[in-house]
């Protein structure tokens, strides 16, 4: 079985921005379950130390270029058994913030050093001269943080064999592009400066640098895998993907079933299943006083969780916020991002007093409240490697609205007569990024949800679709094995 360091900037549930952190955990936790050996690579920020107290310094860092200073790498071990490298670097990680970006929502200066050490230290594992006894055979990078590793690695396999390396990319809209200069601080050498290197539009691209030397590439949907070959989706990537075509895999997320299950969620006021689904509407209720909406079942509740930001879709809202109110319906946004967006949702809230409730922040709790208790789950979004929520949303009996791109067209079934008749319906989908398509794809959501048999239909669909981990780690367990298969080969 091969050997596997999965690296990582985000790992829930003590450092997550987003559904990076939660396919961190569960996809180790997956992997490790069908027999591989795998340990995570992630910073050790404060909530790390502190969730972990007796994690074991295994070894020490010297400094690695000019500006990457010493570091050590710690031990530790989840309650869940996953076997986690902390990389402890308190003038790098010692901060209060996010993964990437201060309280106030700003990157952090030297993120460039700090992703850049943490690629450093992923390949100095995978070199036969790593500080550690336990040597990868492949390493695991998972978006542009990681993307200097296979860089790393491809300079230093001239001198010896090194492990493999697979690029995740969970999100090409972030690139991690810094100034040509941090070519140096991070100790990479000037051939790596070049078109065919890491140099993308005059700067250093920690993604690029990824997709370029990386034995094998993968995103998160295989719609995705399709989409970033082209202009719309490539973010200027899209002509090196397409070179590499073959090489590019796309492997949908699953999702933990150990925290998104209504029938086990401690969130919840009102546990449920399938074959109690009517019990879901305690959730509702609930949902509605927590938020101060009317409380009233007949009113139909959408619901939203999400990143506020240009990708999720979510300024199509105000245009149609008249319209939804008037149909009549009600909505619930849960979510934290761009100040002006989040302004301007937040005014709707006030527009429309007990129809309206919009929190911003970060609330996992009402994360799960709102999957469960809302009726129909909105996800407008102009792009998306796989999405989760409409993952949790489908797992809740709470049928989602979604535009058709990425995973969210690789997962959503679009209600139409032909889907209802084959029984594969779960959802609704638009394809045009306009307010009036969205408004369009409400309103056919809520003559489904009127519809008592329909609706029932659907919820059942979705509930019983498999999202669970275990295909999915047989997915790339196959790949690591066709990667080392080639690489092997090769060298
Ligand atoms: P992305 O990673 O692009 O943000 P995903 O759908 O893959 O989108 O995952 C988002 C994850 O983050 C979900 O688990 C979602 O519930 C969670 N999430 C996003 N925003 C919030 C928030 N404001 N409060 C709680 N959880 C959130
Ligand atoms: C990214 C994507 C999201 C995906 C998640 C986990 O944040 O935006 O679509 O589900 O990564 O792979």
């Amino acid at each position: 079985m091969p050997r596997i360091l999965f690296v990582t900037p985000e790992l829930a549930p003590w450092m997550k921005s987003g559904g990076l952190g939660e396919v961190s955990h569960s996809l180790p936790t997956a992997l490790r379950d069908i027999g591989l050996d795998v340990r995570i690579l992630v910073p050790a920020y404060p909530p790390l130390l502190t969730a972990f107290p007796d994690a074991q310094p295994v070894a020490d860092l010297a400094p690695a270029g000019v500006a990457l200073p010493a570091a050590r790498l710690l031990e530790a071990h989840s309650e869940d058994g996953l076997s986690l490298l902390l990389l402890d670097c308190p003038a790098l990680y010692g901060r209060i913030g996010s993964a990437y970006q201060t309280p106030d929502g700003n990157d952090f200066f030297d993120n460039a050093l700090r992703f850049g050490l943490l690629s450093k230290t992923a390949a100095l594992l995978g070199t036969p001269d790593g500080p550690l006894t336990w040597h990868p055979d492949l390493i695991h990078c998972n978006d542009w943080p990681c993307g200097l590793a296979p860089a790393y690695l491809h300079f230093e396999r001239a001198n010896a064999p090194t492990a493999a390396t697979l690029m995740t990319v969970h999100n090409l809209a972030f690139q991690g592009n810094f100034p040509a200069h941090t070519l140096s601080d991070v100790g990479l050498p000037t051939e790596a400066y070049g078109m065919n290197g890491v140099e993308f539009w005059g700067q250093l691209s920690f993604m690029k640098a990824g997709l370029q030397f990386a034995d094998a590439i993968s995103t998160v949907s295989p719609r995705y895998a399709q989409e970033i070959q082209e202009a719309e989706f490539g973010g200027g990537f899209e002509g090196l993907l397409r070179g590499r075509q073959n090489d590019l895999h796309g492997i949908l997320n699953g999702i933990d079933e150990t925290v998104w299950n209504p029938a086990t969620d401690t969130y919840l006021p009102q546990r449920y299943d399938l074959d109690n689904i009517e019990q879901k509407a305690a959730n509702k209720e609930a949902l509605q006083r927590h938020l101060g909406l009317t409380v009233d079942p007949t009113l139909p509740l959408l619901g939203s969780v999400s990143r506020i930001t240009h990708q999720k879709g979510l300024d199509l809202l105000p245009e149609i916020a008249d319209d939804i109110a008037a149909l009549p319906a009600q909505l619930a946004l849960l979510g934290s991002g761009e100040k002006a967006l989040e302004a301007a949702l937040a005014q709707l809230a006030e527009r429309h007093p007990g129809r309206f409730a919009v929190h911003i922040g970060f609330d996992e709790a009402l994360a799960h409240l709102i999957e469960a208790g809302a009726d129909i789950f909105l996800m407008p979004s102009r792009f998306e490697p796989c999405g989760l929520n409409q993952l949790y949303s489908l797992r809740y009996g709470t049928p989602p609205v979604v535009r058709a791109t990425g995973g969210l067209a690789d997962t959503v079934v679009n209600c139409t007569a032909a889907t209802l008749a084959d029984g594969t319906a779960n959802g609704y989908c638009f394809n045009d990024i306009s307010g009036k398509d969205l408004l369009v794809a409400i309103q056919r959501a809520l003559s489904g949800w009127h519809d008592r048999a329909l609706w029932r239909h659907l919820q059942t669909q979705g509930m019983r679709r498999d999202s669970g981990w275990k295909q999915t780690a047989l997915r790339y367990r196959s790949l690591y094995e066709d990667v080392l298969r080639k690489a092997r080969y090769l060298a």
